[in-house]
């Protein structure tokens, strides 16, 4: 059983984020306890392939929890890209355990990551367990992800600062947060900050309805500044983007590019911009803005990469090292084909292929009431 396990790989794929180096530590501190060696894989799945590997000897890296980002490296690789079966390239990658010379992998990252882990699994019955990470928080098989809080947090430090550029020049400031499918940054950070408008995927927005009509409101009610946050994969409404919108159209969002798993490339319709030459079109709006003695400007910022940047807060080092003590136990325990998991406070295990399916905001969430009060309550409060 696990006393075969002599020498374990480690790799990172996707998008990185703050916590990737805790796991990485969490899973050294116990492989070191146990007797067992590390090895670094480097850019994820491609290095798997291509042999790129570093040793992990855990006295050269003292407090790895505590730094940002990976220091093995990553890159969005996707080995099932090619014309063979799904089955063959699973038999294909197992056959590098041997040349890699290690007796299981530890696979930290997203669906796309773990989703090859689990094929590995399945198709090939390789030693493979995983760590989810995402910075989106959209893996439903665990309740947090590592990093997630700490670019949370960034958000809404951010949309914090930005309130006092806004106050100054009397401007709308649209507020891009990263989030592909999932608005989980965004609501969390948009309800933190106080955000005056947070749109995100799950709910697609009305142009006409979520935004220019809420702006309105707001001025009349006194408001001189509005901080809109809007998640990069927030779309219009198919009604709105028909009837409100001049600058974009359903082709637009169809011919986006897309990355190698075949997800379209949302950071590249920038909707923060979009929505700006939208509003900038309204004369509208501008009048009402007018009306009530104030010069209508608008601005985008897209924080983009730096929500991934930077150290883990405490939560984050803490979970890293909590999911990576919990996979290298799954290892010991022979206990293969699964993730690691935070369910509540404890760490849980559940099958890689449940925990790679992605996850929402559902309408039930009470975050999605708290950010409608949170929105309406403050302008109708004030109305005459
Ligand atoms: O999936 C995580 C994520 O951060 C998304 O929120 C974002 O769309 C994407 O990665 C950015 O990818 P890249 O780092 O390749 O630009």
């Amino acid at each position: 059983m696990g006393d075969q396990i002599k020498r374990i790989g480690i790799l990172t794929g996707g998008g990185d984020c703050p916590g990737l180096n805790s796991v990485i530590y969490g899973i050294m501190l116990k492989a070191y306890d146990a007797g067992i060696e590390c090895i670094g894989i480097l850019k994820g799945w491609k290095g798997f392939i291509e042999n790129l590997t570093i040793p992990l000897n855990i006295a050269d890296h003292d407090d790895l929890h505590t730094v940002g980002g990976t220091i093995l490296y990553t890159s969005r690789t996707n080995p099932f890209k090619t014309n063979s079966s799904k089955e063959q390239v699973a038999k294909d990658l197992a056959s590098k355990f041997e040349e890699l010379g290690i007796d299981a992998l530890v696979a930290i990252g997203g669906d796309d990551t773990l989703g090859v882990a689990d094929a590995l699994y399945k198709y090939a019955d390789a030693k493979v367990v995983g760590v989810p990470k995402t910075i989106d928080n959209d893996l439903k098989g665990t309740h947090y992800t590592f990093g997630f809080w700490s670019a949370v947090q960034l958000a809404s430090n951010s949309m914090d600062n930005l309130t006092t550029t806004a106050r100054s020049h009397q401007r709308v400031f649209v507020v891009e947060i990263m989030g592909r499918d999932a608005g989980f940054l965004t609501m969390y950070s948009g309800i933190s900050a106080g955000a005056d408008i947070i749109l995100i995927p799950e709910t697609p927005f009305d142009l006409e309805k979520d935004i220019i009509e809420v702006l309105k409101n707001r001025v009349k009610s006194g408001y001189k500044h509005h901080i809109i946050a809007v998640s990069e994969g927030a779309y219009p409404e198919a009604e709105s983007l028909k009837n409100d919108f001049k600058t974009i159209s359903q082709d637009t969002i169809n011919k986006l590019p897309k990355d190698t798993f075949g997800n379209p490339l949302l950071t590249h319709l920038k909707i923060s911009q979009i929505i700006v030459e939208e509003l900038n079109l309204r004369d509208d709006l501008k009048q009402e803005f007018n009306k009530n003695g104030v010069d209508y400007e608008c601005r985008s910022v897209i924080l983009g990469h730096t929500m991934r940047a930077g150290t883990p807060n405490s939560f984050d080092r803490i979970l890293g090292l909590r999911f990576g003590l919990a996979a290298m136990k799954l290892i010991i325990e022979s206990k293969f084909g699964n993730m690691v998991s935070l369910q509540g406070n404890k760490m849980e295990t559940v099958p890689l292929s449940e925990g790679v399916k992605k996850k929402y905001i559902t309408p039930d969430n009470d975050k999605m009431e708290l950010r409608d009060l949170l929105v309406k309550i403050r302008y109708l409060s004030k109305q005459k």
